[in-house]
């Protein structure tokens, strides 16, 4: 800190809370006069306005410092033209910085976060002198907390408003010749490698306002809907998709190097061994209430019990290694989706909705799939496939007017900067349905083009493939042009838990497919009937065992109920036009890839 912190401006923050006193009414009484209006002095009723409008722009939790966003200014109704005159303190990171009038003065373009938009300070050198000069402020991220004037700008200017620099209170100086991201414009490749100074760029900074807003879309979408929002666990032991993709989580990769005492039990064994403890237990009690001479026998019983208890105790440790997690005895995976535990809570308490982290341990590396991506699951009872649909395609819609609504500047940006079109396609889903197609009318689309000459896939269609992302963009980006919800897939390319439909060969499943991203969401109607899930896992080729809750619930008070997964990183893909999905989360990992 240079300076003094407490002074100026900030000082109201500082001292002991302004107490605003406003004048109570008097009862009145029938018989007196009424009360005359309680006097203040003009002079004392000024000084506490003064304080309370500077008690209001100061940022809450930055009192100390007496930092005002950039945001409650720029962002104001009067885009800060009713607060010329008054003295702030702006606290943020120098975008960049030049000096002019031959050394006279500097400006300074700040950006706090808080919103895309920067605000300019203009600094004179008697101020930049205060802390060395100039030049310890205008290189590219320098931080600075500056207190000045508000004042306005000529007209014409892009901002209505600059601040006039009367004192610097803190620099946290950049060395230019150092700094990694000096240059102005880097490929988002090498900003991936420094991930921790990525969100000082325009884009990133932008992307990240963007995802909150996206999250706090979702949450008031389904909270407003009535959605309890549940904690699905991270560590799980079935593979909900059924296709195997996941991590494992141990710990016995750190005892690698150890000599196993007892070499890890097979679930089996261990049972075996309890078993045995139980019953000799029993009768070592037996033999010693039936004949005192059997006592000593009893007694070595005892001790032999004691040793056998012992064995147990090492191989159920051993055996917590091959589970991971203690006490675990089977292997256990990082989730893949919480779908699974969302119908557990679905099936009791109606709708809910889920928003985690999930895992995918294919070897992916394109540009839409991520190791780690967040996922939003809604999971509704009393819901068929119809009402599923409804939901993903109002949530979606509910999340481009959120945007569009609260996220102006960082759109126009993008739409500036990145994609020409991200305007407008958001503007387009927020105001239009989104069209169904079934499968089976999306691969009589796709033949009929290859068949006219109009259009050549890599991968050959006809009924019964899956989907590849060309067919899927093809069908969004060039046939509809819009969202569309493509249904009933083949049984044999989905998972086990999708219902079955009457023709025996379709699935109650459903697809959102976007523009820029393909396939936005994926859902069904579940599986509600015991025999036809019971068949489903057993021709799936997957072990009964880990589903043995998953069946229970179609034992005990079944429900016809549906739900889907948002795969969150692909919305905001999809609402920034941006080409790789690296971008959109803030820490992206990849196959061989978790730096950070
Ligand atoms: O289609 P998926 O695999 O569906 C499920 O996991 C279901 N259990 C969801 C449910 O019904 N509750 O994944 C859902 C969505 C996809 O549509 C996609 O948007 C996204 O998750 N997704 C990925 N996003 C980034 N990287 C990956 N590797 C992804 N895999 C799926
Ligand atoms: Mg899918």
């Amino acid at each position: 800190m240079q300076g003094g912190a407490h002074a100026g401006a900030a000082a109201a923050a500082t001292e002991a809370p302004v107490r605003v006193c406003r004048a109570q009414p008097t009862p009145a009484s029938p018989l007196s006069a009424p009360a005359p209006p309680p006097f203040h002095p003009p002079s004392l009723q000024a000084t506490l306005k003064k304080k309370e409008a500077e008690l209001e722009l100061v940022a809450p939790y930055s009192r100390s410092y007496g930092r005002t966003l950039v945001s409650s200014v720029v962002e104001s109704e009067s885009q800060g033209l009713a607060l010329v005159g008054r003295t702030i303190r702006i606290g943020g990171w120098v975008k960049t910085g030049r000096e002019a009038g031959a050394g006279a003065f500097a400006f300074l373009e700040v950006n706090d976060g808080s919103c895309f938009q920067n605000i300019q300070i203009m600094v004179d050198k008697e101020v930049g002198d205060q802390v060395g000069g100039l030049r310890q402020l205008t290189p590219t991220s320098t931080c600075v907390l500056i207190e000045g004037v508000l004042a306005a700008t000529p007209p014409g200017t892009k901002q209505k408003v600059e601040l006039k620099a009367t004192k610097v209170v803190h620099v946290g100086s950049t060395d230019p010749a150092e700094y990694p991201l000096a240059k102005k414009k880097q490929s988002f490749e090498f900003l991936r490698d420094k991930a921790h100074l990525r969100p000082r760029t325009n884009t990133i900074g932008a992307v990240a306002r963007i995802r909150n807003a996206l999250a706090y879309a979702t949450h008031r979408f389904f909270q407003e809907r009535g959605f309890l929002y549940v904690h699905t666990p991270i560590v799980t032991a079935s593979d909900c998709e059924g296709a195997g993709e996941m991590f494992q989580v141990t710990t016995l990769l750190n005892k690698i190097d150890e000599e196993p005492e007892v070499p890890p039990p097979t679930p089996e064994e261990l049972a075996a061994l309890q078993d045995r403890v139980l019953k000799e237990a029993k009768a070592a009690a037996a033999a010693a209430k039936e004949d005192k001479a059997l006592a000593k026998a009893s007694k070595e019983a005892v001790a032999a019990l004691l040793k056998l208890k012992e064995e147990v105790a090492r191989a159920e440790e051993a055996g917590s290694l091959c589970g991971g997690v203690r006490a675990c005895a089977r292997p256990a995976y990082l989730t893949v989706s919480g779908q699974l535990n969302g119908e557990y809570y679905a099936c009791a308490l109606s709708n809910i909705y889920t928003f985690g982290p999930t895992f995918r341990a294919e070897n992916s590396h394109t540009a839409r799939h991520l190791a780690e991506f967040w996922m939003i699951e809604p999971e509704m009872a009393f819901c068929d496939l119809a009402d599923d649909m409804q939901c993903a395609e109002d949530y979606v819609r509910y999340c481009c007017r959120h945007l569009l609504d609260s996220c102006r500047p960082d759109l126009e940006f993008i739409n500036s900067m990145i994609d020409k079109g991200a305007i407008a396609r958001l503007e387009q889903v927020a105001n239009s349905s989104f069209k169904r197609v079934s499968y089976t009318e999306a691969i009589e689309l796709l033949e009929g083009v290859v068949a006219a000459g109009k259009k050549k896939f890599e991968f050959p269609v006809s009924w019964g493939i899956d989907l590849q992302s060309e067919h899927e963009r093809y069908l969004t980006e060039e046939v509809f042009r819009q969202p569309i919800i493509v249904y009933n897939y083949p049984k044999d390319i989905k998972a086990f838990y999708m219902r079955l439909n009457d023709d025996g060969k379709t699935v109650a499943a459903m697809d959102v497919l976007v523009p820029k991203v393909g396939e936005l969401v994926g859902g069904s109607q579940r599986e509600e009937r015991l025999d036809v899930l019971t068949r489903r896992i057993a021709e799936s080729g997957m072990p009964m065992e880990p589903y043995s809750a998953y069946l229970d619930l179609r034992k005990y008070g079944t429900v016809p109920h549906s739900g889907f997964g948002l795969g969150f990183e692909r919305l905001i893909l999809f609402a920034t036009g941006l080409d790789n999905i690296r971008e959109v989360i803030p820490f992206p990992r990849w196959p061989g890839n978790a730096n950070y």
